[in-house]
């Protein structure tokens, strides 16, 4: 994103909405259903406004967990919401994620959503190489990214143009071009399943 986050904090929530939540196909609500309801602990790094855990912490109240971003405007907006809902399971941390203190691999899933491809590789590895330090051992990493649509239809490829437009001119084709399963290899992941969207992508990943 070549904009400042806490600028956008205010309008993130109307856009996350427009671009992944419409439809039958939501990949917000696909994330949301790969994680159980049990007594575990969630780590979301790069939070953002909490789009993909306050429904989660709200529908699965045995679930703990734990946003950080280091971008306070961000935050400001997940936290209205946390405290909108009454929520008491989860907690967001003012902590950037290539230096957190959560490496205790005390974490059973982490989520890395919407944010590697805007980073160089040297954050993405430090983000990456943090969170495996956070996760148990068996734990798990949900990463949320976008793919160029397969599909000629309009709607997904002209919403993938807009991201486009607004994403680094070299960071983001970058990424997309990028070998995942050696990407996140040498971050000591591994890919155990795709799930395609129509301009998105889910990838499950456990620690090798
Ligand atoms: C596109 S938003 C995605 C937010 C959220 N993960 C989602 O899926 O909606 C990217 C977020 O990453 C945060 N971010 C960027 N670099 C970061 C870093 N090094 N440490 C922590 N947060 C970071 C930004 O502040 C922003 O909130």
């Amino acid at each position: 994103m070549r904009y400042s986050y806490d600028t956008v904090a205010l309008a993130f929530d109307f856009i996350d909405k427009i671009f992944f939540k419409l439809g039958k196909n939501n990949p917000r609500k696909a994330i949301y259903n790969l994680i159980p309801n049990e007594n575990i602990k969630v780590l979301d790094v790069c939070t953002g406004t909490g789009s993909n855990i306050i429904n989660l912490a709200r529908k699965k109240s045995l679930v703990n967990i734990t946003g950080i971003d280091n971008s306070q405007g961000m935050l400001n907006v997940g936290l209205k919401k946390i405290a909108k809902h009454k929520l008491s399971n989860i907690e967001l941390l003012l902590q950037d994620a290539t230096d957190t203190t959560l490496t205790d691999k005390s974490f059973d899933y982490a989520i890395i959503s919407l944010i590697l491809h805007e980073m160089e590789d040297e954050v993405a590895f430090k983000t990456l190489k943090n969170t495996h330090k956070a996760l148990k051992d068996n734990g798990k990493l949900i990463v949320f990214e976008f793919i160029i649509p397969e599909s000629r239809k309009f709607l997904p490829n002209f919403a993938f143009k807009l991201v486009k437009k607004v994403e680094n001119k070299v960071l983001f084709p970058a990424f997309l071009a990028k070998d995942k399963d050696e990407y996140f290899k040498i971050n000591g992941f591994k890919i155990d399943k795709t799930h395609k969207f129509q301009y998105t992508v889910i990838y499950e990943l456990s620690k090798i």
